[in-house]
């Protein structure tokens, strides 16, 4: 194996998924310098993710928070070949998240494999490589005289420093007379290269305000992107609200009128054009029977390049859209509570069941970025294992827990 072409190796190493990778490494000290390389690190992650693709197999990351109290959250990797259920397995974190005070709102990712799920507490994961590390907290709190009452983060790289950043932008309540002004928001940034919170510099395009969660990942073109609107003469106005992880600077772009209001139509912000840009899926708040609008952006920095991409349905949508991925792969719950994926063909139960807004789901990707940096003992990180799903095909675990 010794006289096998370093080129040859990389090339059928990197069509391996990462936990082989790490059992590879010990083969010999060529294939630790080739498997720690960050080209190829960086390779891996573009060609092992792109053959599931191509060969149509689906992976999906599943949270579902504990919709009673004493439930544990629940995170699994669900997986499918073209037709068929493949695995699910469940990942362990190395705490009990058991409480009704600890648990995940959201799952914001992959981000070169890398996610960000947001809760208390706020915790970085690979859950390829069974990496898993809680934030520390802010230490900031909210200026004298006001109070927080929502928060909304962002999660990305930083391609030119090599860092993940979490920025987290909180609106502002006034104590004295309980009232919000109108686009009053601060911003802090934790980088894991540093792992610490510092207050963010750059001002915030205001006024503007910020959606709840958009359930999908919307980092593309080295911004996270959240959908909001302004109020202005002629009503209000749809915008998207970026943050540069680069740059750590906020930038507003114009939407047009792409729905009537927010009553009648959901907006869902998404990535497309392999994230070079953003889109919005738009469809109705009311019926079962929906239709869904795309809506992309075709050139990222011109405001005037928003296209109407295309439109799929009516289909059976019992609820919000849980995921968005891969320019047509629509996840929602439908009216058994299960998660399905639809991918403007076919329809799939994918077997996971929760209720009351319990379930959130993100596309899986397979990487060999680490979270570890430097010196271990200020930066804590824990590993998980990976079990077969015990639950799987028991649909009454909901209630047997
Ligand atoms: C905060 O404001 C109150 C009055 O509104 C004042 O008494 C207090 O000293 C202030 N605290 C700080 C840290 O500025
Ligand atoms: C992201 O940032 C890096 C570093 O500044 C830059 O080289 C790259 O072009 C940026 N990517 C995009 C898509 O803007």
């Amino acid at each position: 194996m010794e006289h096998l072409p370093r080129e040859l190796v990389a090339n059928v190493l990197s069509r391996l998924p990462s936990k082989v990778l790490l059992l590879c490494k010990c083969v010999c000290k060529s294939w630790f310098h080739l498997i720690t390389d960050p080209h190829f690190v960086t390779n891996h992650y573009a060609v092992y993710n792109t053959l599931q693709t191509q060969e149509e197999n689906q992976n999906l990351l599943v949270i579902r928070r504990p919709f009673f109290s004493g439930l544990k959250t629940y995170i699994s990797i669900v997986s499918w070949n073209h037709k068929n259920f493949v695995s699910s397995q469940v990942l362990n974190p190395p705490y009990e998240y058991n409480s009704d005070h600890k648990y995940w709102t959201e799952i914001l990712g992959p981000c070169n494999g890398i996610y960000f799920l947001e809760g208390n507490p706020n915790v970085l994961m690979n859950p390829s490589l069974g990496e898993f590390k809680a934030l520390p907290e802010s230490p900031f709190t909210s200026p004298n005289g006001t109070y927080s009452f929502t928060d909304h983060a962002g999660f990305g790289f930083d391609p030119k420093t090599n860092d993940f950043k979490v920025v987290v932008i909180r609106d502002l309540w006034l104590k004295e007379t309980d009232e919000r002004k109108l686009g009053y928001w601060t911003s802090e940034l934790y980088s894991l290269n540093s792992n610490s919170w510092r207050k963010v510099d750059a001002v915030l395009p205001l006024p503007i305000e910020i959606w709840g969660s958009s359930r999908v990942y919307t980092y593309a073109n080295n911004c996270s992107h959240w959908w909001g609107y302004v109020d202005d003469e002629s009503g209000s106005q749809d915008v998207v609200l970026a943050f540069d992880m680069v740059k750590e600077s906020f930038r507003k772009i114009r939407v047009p009128k792409i729905r009537d209001s927010s009553e009648e139509k959901f907006a869902t912000l998404a990535p497309f054009h392999e994230e070079a840009s953003i889109g919005v899926v738009v469809y109705p708040v009311r019926g079962t029977e929906k239709c869904f609008e795309v809506w992309v952006m075709k050139d990222y920095w011109d405001e005037g390049s928003w296209v109407k991409q295309y439109s799929v349905g009516p289909v059976q949508v019992i609820y919000k859209l849980v995921g968005f991925y891969e320019t047509n792969h629509f996840l929602w719950k439908d009216n058994n509570e299960r998660l399905v994926l639809y991918d403007s063909e076919k329809t799939r139960d994918l077997q996971v069941f929760g209720k009351y807004d319990s379930l959130r789901a993100a596309r899986y990707t397979e990487s060999l970025v680490s979270l570890h940096r430097g010196d271990e003992f200020s930066h804590k990180c824990f590993s998980c294992s990976l079990v077969p799903d015990p639950l799987l095909h028991d649909s009454e675990y909901h209630v047997s827990f």
